[in-house]
C-alpha cells in the first residue's frame, strides 16, 4: 500500500492489519485494525507516531516512497502504548532522529518500555509548539484519554488535528477517509465499539475535552486507528457522536446477557425479553458463550437497561457471566436500569449475586431478582415477564416518557 497524502505534504504512513483480532489482549476487533502514523514533510521532517510490533518494515517502506527515512528529523510520540510505539526502537535505529517529543507523563511510559536507551527525548506540555518550517505543531495533553501520557498534535496551518486514540475505530480497509467508506452502520458500530471498550470510564474527561476540540479551527481529524474524518461535516459528526456516547443519556433499549447450563436460565432470558418488548422496550439477548465480552459491552452503547442471567454454579455465578460483570464494572457504565435472574437446582445464590453486582455499578434496580428452581414453570415465566415489565417502566420513566 502506498502512502496517502492527506493534506499537502502530510502523508498517512501507517499499516492495515486485516487479520488482527485480539485488540490489546482484552477486546475483539472482528474486522481487523489499522495503526495510523503520519509523516509531515517540511523544513524539518516529522513522523507522528509509529505502529504495532512486527510492522516496522511495512511502515518504513511506505515512508520511503515519500522521503528517505533518515531524513526524518523529529518523531512525536503522542501516546506510548505499544500499538503506536511498538516498533519505536527499530524506527529510531533507522531514522536516528534529532529529537523525540513525548508528553510529560510519556517520559515515564517511555522509560518503562525502553529502559536504558540514550535517546534524545524531550517532554512537552499543553500549549507548547514546535516550529518545523512552514507550519507549527501545537501539543495538547489529553490525560486519561485514555492513558495518563496521551496527547494530541494540532497543526493550525493545515486545520488538522492528529488525535491519537481519540475518535478512532478498529476498521481495516483500503479506504482512508470517512467519506470514502460506504458502510455507515459498520462505521458507527466500530466507533461505539472503540468508545465503549476503551474510552467509556473517562466519559467525564471526554466531555470536558470536546469543547476544546470544537474551539480549534479544523477540517480534518486524523486518529491513530481507522478512518480519517475529512471535512467540517465529518469532524462535527464524530465530535457529536462522542458527546452523545459520553453523556450516556438513557436510551429505550435493553440488553440481556446470560449463560445457561440446561437452558432454564436461557428460557428465562427470553421470557424477560418478552416482558420488555410487551412494554415497548426493544431488547437484544446475548449469550456470553456465543459473544465476546467486548461485543456485549459494545451493545450497551445503545441500551439504557442491562439484565444479567446465570444459573447457580458452585454457590456462585457462571464463570463467563462473572467475567462479563468484572469487565463491565471496570468500564463504569452510568445511568442504567438493571435486572437479574437465574435458575438453580439446589442452593440458588446466583440471582442475588447478579442483583448486587449490577447495583454496585449504580444501576437502578426496580425489581427483586427472579429465581427459578429446576425448570421454569408458568409462575416463573410470569415473574420473568414481570421483571421485564418493571425494568421497561423504570427505563421509560428515565427516558422522560
Ligand atoms: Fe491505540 Fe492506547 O493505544
Amino acid at each position: 500500500m502506498q502512502p496517502i497524502e492527506i493534506k499537502k505534504d502530510i502523508f498517512w504512513v501507517g499499516i492495515v492489519d486485516f487479520d488482527h483480532r485480539d485488540f490489546h489482549g482484552y477486546s475483539r476487533c472482528p474486522d481487523g485494525t489499522t495503526c495510523n502514523a503520519y509523516l509531515i514533510r517540511d523544513k524539518k521532517n516529522v513522523l507522528v507516531d509509529t505502529v504495532q510490533p512486527g510492522w516496522a518494515n511495512a511502515m518504513l517502506c511506505r515512508i520511503g516512497n515519500v522521503i528517505d527515512p533518515e531524513k526524518i528529523d523529529y518523531i512525536i510520540c503522542n501516546h506510548m502504548e505499544l500499538d503506536h510505539q511498538g516498533v519505536l526502537e527499530e524506527i529510531i535505529g533507522r531514522v536516528k532522529p534529532e529529537k523525540i517529543f513525548v508528553s510529560q507523563m510519556g517520559l515515564k511510559s517511555m522509560a518503562g518500555y525502553y529502559a536504558g536507551k540514550n535517546w534524545p527525548v524531550q517532554a512537552v506540555k499543553s500549549g507548547d509548539s514546535l516550529d518545523i518550517g512552514s507550519r507549527r505543531i501545537i501539543f495538547q495533553e489529553t490525560r486519561m484519554l485514555h492513558w495518563p501520557d496521551s496527547m494530541v498534535s494540532y497543526i493550525p496551518e493545515d486545520k488538522l488535528l492528529i488525535s491519537n486514540d481519540i475518535f478512532g475505530q478498529n476498521i481495516a480497509s483500503s479506504m482512508r477517509f470517512t467519506d470514502e467508506y460506504d458502510d455507515q452502520w459498520e462505521f458507527e458500530h466500530r466507533i461505539k465499539e472503540y468508545f465503549y471498550n476503551i474510552v467509556l470510564p473517562y466519559s467525564a474527561i471526554a466531555l470536558k475535552a470536546l469543547p476544546v476540540v470544537e474551539s480549534l479551527d479544523i477540517d480534518m481529524i486524523a486518529p491513530d486507528h481507522g478512518l480519517i474524518h475529512r471535512g467540517h461535516k465529518a469532524c462535527k459528526f464524530i465530535i457529536d457522536m462522542y458527546r452523545k456516547m459520553a453523556e450516556q443519556k438513557p436510551q429505550k433499549r435493553a440488553l440481556i446477557f446470560y449463560d445457561s447450563m440446561w437452558k432454564s436460565t436461557e428460557k428465562m432470558a427470553y421470557s424477560v425479553c418478552r416482558g420488555l418488548e410487551e412494554n415497548g422496550v426493544p431488547c437484544r439477548i446475548m449469550s456470553v458463550k456465543s459473544n465476546h465480552h467486548s461485543a456485549v459491552m459494545t451493545e450497551l452503547a445503545d441500551c439504557g437497561a442491562v439484565l444479567a442471567g446465570s444459573p447457580t454454579h458452585n454457590n456462585g455465578i457462571m464463570p463467563l457471566v462473572a467475567a462479563q460483570l468484572c469487565y463491565m464494572a471496570g468500564l463504569k457504565p452510568q445511568n442504567r436500569v438493571g435486572g437479574a435472574f437465574g435458575s438453580c437446582g439446589w442452593s440458588g445464590e446466583s440471582p442475588k449475586i447478579l442483583q448486587d453486582r449490577l447495583a454496585e455499578m449504580n444501576m437502578e434496580m426496580p425489581a427483586a431478582p427472579v429465581k427459578c428452581l429446576w425448570a421454569p414453570t408458568h409462575e416463573v415465566y410470569k415473574a420473568c415477564r414481570g421483571l421485564g415489565e418493571a425494568v421497561a417502566i423504570a427505563l421509560k420513566k428515565k427516558c422522560g416518557e
